[in-house]
């Protein structure tokens, strides 16, 4: 054990170490002190926060999955021609999603998609033409659609509801700037059949 250091602020009628000490003067400030503690505390909640967000709420990171030249978008052999929702597992989906001025197909706001409450999808997202952004609000989706590259991202629709995709990149660069407000989608989250059928009893 070593020496307990003597705090000036504790014990202000404690005699201070003299000159001939070689003890440093360690002293710090009351305010200076409680400043540090809560620094140090506001970073722990923080550092607390992001790990229960990845725990409980499923935030993750967005990923690269893969490259795709937008070229080649519309060519029959690509998954990005003419996307549908496809179920890979029981509950279970993916979708892929082609951006562009100013739409998300297949994510027609006109003809909605309709998927059960409880659906997983997983979504591939990649750009045509410029950059844009995919957001499904109320959910954990927020990638960036981007030229050349597919980003893919997973979410859980639990409740029913209305979904609404919308773009969050200004998008509309090589043409008149119109359309990027008007660039959203609708998924349509069906309640299960039982909680339907209690409801109209
Ligand atoms: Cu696409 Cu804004």
């Amino acid at each position: 054990m070593s020496e307990p250091v003597h705090h000036p602020e504790e014990h202000p009628h404690e005699p201070s170490p003299g000159p001939e000490s070689n003890l440093p003067d360690l002293h710090i400030d009351r305010y200076e002190a409680a400043w540090i503690r809560i620094t140090v505390i506001t970073v722990v909640v923080f550092a607390l926060a992001v790990v229960t967000a990845t725990a409980s709420y499923g935030i993750q990171v967005p990923g690269v999955t893969g490259r795709i030249d937008p070229r080649t978008l519309m060519e029959p052999s690509s998954p990005f021609a003419a996307p549908q929702l496809r179920e890979i597992a029981p509950g279970k989906y993916e979708l892929y999603v082609r951006a562009q001025v100013w739409s998300f197909a297949p994510l027609d706001p006109f003809n909605p998609l309709h998927i059960p409450a409880g659906s997983q999808i997983t979504f591939y997202v990649t750009a045509m033409d410029v950059l844009h952004g995919f957001k499904i609000a109320g959910t954990n989706v927020n990638v960036m659609a981007l030229p050349g590259q597919i980003s893919r991202v997973t979410t859980t629709f639990d409740q029913p509801g209305v979904y609404n995709v919308i773009c969050h990149e200004y998008c509309g660069a090589g043409g008149p700037t119109i359309g990027h407000h008007t660039m959203y989608g609708v998924i349509i989250v069906d309640p299960p059949p039982a909680a339907e059928a209690s409801a109209q009893s």
